[in-house]
């Protein structure tokens, strides 16, 4: 006779076997490795010199408050905290286009909602393709498939200079047609730090509005790459071409508030009446995928951006960890011709020289933990491990390629 609980369940049996996330698993792999100088360069998220990430002052401070004045936890509705957004909206965009009625935007658990909520509203509005230059954050094309989107990749970063590649780019994006997307990092590009700079940015741009295609920009590392404002100009030159576009804003990495999940999605639309139409529709979306976002992370952002000394206290406190990442690099690019690059890319990541056997070897050999795609999170080195991480390095790597 057959047990309870094995009759046959056709739907649960048709699915396929998945394996796990591969940059994820880089979590347990590091925390399996019992040597003492192991080097964690994997999964993306800041770390100070004693290989922390600590919760930041401003946060404990805007925490301490909110403990002690929140009253409710009563329901803020499927838009979550506007003060939120708006505040996050003005870091984006400049206090003048924010406050523009044809601006508008809902709160979202991370980037990755923020992302998730505009592959939807793009599938609502008829999108035919999502351009997405690669190498990319490997959760991008899976979000927009998701949605039901197509997704064509096109190289946007020349492996030999480490650069963005402008003309690449422009030729793969002239392909594409009225209807479509392109999603564009805004910033320390993850995984190669190769950023567009403002010009190649405005070129963009122009062929996106010839084309009719609507720039979804993920910005998800604003102040770790040259600073606040200097992070978003790329963005904001994409928007006085195109006049239109979709921004998903992440606080996770800037406010180093990861596990909170806070993030926004900004819409930026052609008039005061084709913003109200978005909101709804984002609102419509919000409901059937999350609901409500969760909201103490999001506080803890509105508080520290409400309150000048709070965010003078924030800003410091991003301005060293952008520094110490600036250091860690001209020191990477100062120990090899081959990793110069290093020293000109932004934010948490660049991609290695090293081959996907050489990852491995990194690993089991040295401790060294990378992507397997051999990106790493620079933000793993410290003065008291560079010069490991450089030597087993170069251990790895053949005598005749260094
Ligand atoms: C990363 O790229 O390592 C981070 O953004 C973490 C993630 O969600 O993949």
């Amino acid at each position: 006779m057959m047990a309870t609980g094995t009759k046959s369940a056709h739907i649960l049996e048709a699915l396929r076997d998945e394996q796990p996330d591969q940059l994820l698993a880089l979590i347990d792999d590091y925390r399996r490795d019992a040597r003492e100088d192991k080097i964690d360069l994997g999964v993306g998220v800041y770390r100070d010199e004693a290989g922390e990430t600590p919760v930041l002052d401003a946060v404990k401070a805007a925490e301490r408050r909110i403990l002690e004045t929140q009253s409710s936890k009563s329901y803020l509705g499927s838009e979550g905290d506007p003060t939120f957004t708006a505040a996050v909206t003005r870091l984006a965009l400049g206090a003048g286009l924010a406050s523009d009625a044809r601006v508008t935007g809902v709160q979202t658990p991370g980037g990755t909602g923020a992302l998730r909520l505009a592959a939807e509203v793009a599938a609502r509005g008829d999108c035919g393709r999502v351009w997405l230059g690669e190498p990319s954050w490997p959760n991008h094309a899976p979000i927009f498939s998701a949605a039901g989107l197509p997704v064509v990749a096109f190289r946007s970063v020349d492996p030999g200079s480490g650069r963005f590649d402008l003309a690449v780019a422009l030729e793969a994006l002239s392909e594409a047609r009225l209807g479509d997307c392109a999603l564009l990092q805004a910033s320390c590009h993850n995984p190669t730090g190769a950023d567009p700079d403002v010009d190649q940015w405005r070129e963009i741009g122009r062929l996106l509005a010839q084309r009719g295609v609507l720039p979804i920009l993920d910005l998800a590392y604003q102040g770790l790459g040259d600073g606040i404002e200097q992070d978003a100009r790329g963005l904001r030159a994409v928007l006085e071409e195109t006049g239109q576009a979709l921004i998903a804003y992440s606080c996770n990495k800037n406010f180093g508030l990861y596990r909170e999940r806070v993030g926004a999605l900004i819409g930026v639309a052609a008039g005061p009446s084709a913003a109200a139409r978005l909101k709804a529709n984002m609102l419509v979306l919000t409901r059937a995928l999350w609901s409500m976002p969760p909201d103490h992370g999001a506080a803890v952002v509105r508080t520290i951006l409400s309150d000048p000394a709070l965010e003078s206290c924030w800003l410091r406190e991003l301005s060293m960890m952008r520094e110490r990442l600036r250091s860690i690099r001209r020191t990477v690019a100062a120990g090899h011709p081959l990793l110069e690059p290093i020293g000109r890319q932004r934010g948490l990541f660049s991609m290695l020289p090293i081959t996907p056997v050489q990852v491995v070897e990194l690993r089991t050999r040295h401790g060294i933990h990378a992507a397997p795609s051999g990106r790493a999170n620079l933000a793993g080195l410290s003065r008291t491990n560079v010069e490991r991480f450089l030597r087993s390095l170069e251990a790895v790597v053949e005598q005749r390629q260094w």
